[in-house]
């Protein structure tokens, strides 16, 4: 009898924690065929999205200002007409693995706008999409097979969230990425080997755009970018550079570097043929110097007036020029000579 209740008490609370896993509780969402409204249904409750879909006329569902804190195992399952699917601003704060499952057509997911802090593995490995867009949460954890084997991948969105390691292991298996937003984000270095899985294993040229912008980028690895041989635009703009070598580029073209609003005092004079010699380069809003500034300019003159961002900054070197401060030890005040002139007595060397 005891184990018998037992035996039914587990059973219920088994049951219970099953049917617990309900990712649509008084949620609206929207069909669209070409952009254009089909239908507009509501799930009481409900865990299979396909359970709910009244006919075939879609090729895009939008959820928008729903609250749906968690999508569960299944929950966008086995639809074979979805093409884009839309979950922005809806609370999200849990993708559990499996929630994205048998989606032969789908190729775009939003989930912009909602409060994610982590991608876990098996959410997005193995689907068709060209097209991710996870920007506005709150990740802070990107586990690091997250976005292994999306084969069609080509744009990645990351802006916005709370990351602050940047995991070289990250994007294996995704030959068709090129555009990666990582902008407004935490992270603080890109280590050594940092895009080893992008690296171009056949002919085909990879027109790969890495947007770190407004990050607290202090620090690249010399061997950041060693398995590049080209990028199209590489953005570093208001970052916490101090200094940019030229070991970081020695190996790989970039056709529009930005690296303005940063901190860099200057650059080496003889870095600035490699970094400089992609078609745009961007480095206004940095704290040169008048020298280092001459240093610049000069370089660019001799480049065909190349635009840095910087050719027009007047340097008033010459006009407010400021007095040079002579450290000097003993300063004798000599009372009985006029008040303009002061005799120094420099401390001699050895
Ligand atoms: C993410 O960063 C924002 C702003 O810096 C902060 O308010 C929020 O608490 C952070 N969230 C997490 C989960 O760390
Ligand atoms: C760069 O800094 C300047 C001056 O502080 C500022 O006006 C500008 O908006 C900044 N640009 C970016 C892209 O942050």
């Amino acid at each position: 009898m005891l184990l018998a209740e037992l035996l039914l008490l587990t059973f219920l609370l088994f049951d219970y924690g099953k049917s617990t896993e309900i990712t649509f509780k008084n949620v609206n969402f929207q069909g669209y065929r070409m952009f254009t409204p089909k239908f507009r249904p509501t799930i009481l409750s409900g865990n299979n999205l396909k359970d709910y879909l009244p006919n075939k006329d879609f090729d895009t569902l939008e959820f928008v200002d729903q609250v749906i804190p968690v999508l569960y195992e299944n929950s966008i399952a086995d639809i074979e007409h979805l093409n884009e699917l839309i979950i922005e601003s809806s609370n999200v704060r849990e993708i559990r693995p499996g929630a994205f499952k048998n989606l032969p057509h789908l190729n775009r997911i939003s989930l912009k706008v909602n409060k994610l802090e982590r991608i876990e593995n098996g959410v997005f490995n193995n689907l068709q999409l060209h097209t991710l867009d996870l920007s506005h949460n709150q990740i802070t954890n990107v586990y690091p097979h997250a976005f292994d084997d999306m084969r069609h991948i080509y744009y990645i969105n990351l802006a916005y969230n709370n990351i602050s390691k940047w995991d070289p292991s990250w994007f294996k298996n995704t030959p068709e990425l090129s555009i990666l937003f990582m902008k407004n984000n935490l992270i603080e270095e890109l280590p050594e080997r940092s895009f080893q899985n992008l690296r171009i294993k056949n002919i085909k040229i990879r027109n790969l755009n890495l947007i770190f912008s407004n990050n607290k980028i202090s620090k690249i690895h010399p061997k950041a970018f060693v398995d590049l041989k080209r990028i199209n635009q590489l953005v570093l703009t208001n970052n916490l550079l101090e200094k940019f070598d030229k070991e970081i580029l020695q190996n790989v073209v970039v056709n529009d570097l930005r690296l303005n609003n940063n901190s860099i005092q200057c650059f080496e004079e003889n870095a600035l043929d490699t970094i400089f010699r992609g078609q745009s380069v961007y480095i206004e809003f940095n704290p040169f110097d008048c020298e280092c500034l001459k240093i610049l300019q000069k370089w660019a003159k001799n480049n065909n007036n190349k635009y840095l961002g910087i050719n027009e900054i007047k340097c008033d070197d010459d006009d407010e020029e400021e007095p040079d401060v002579i450290e000097i030890e003993n300063v004798v005040w000599d009372n009985t000579l006029s008040v303009n002139r002061i005799t120094l007595v420099l401390p001699r060397k050895n």
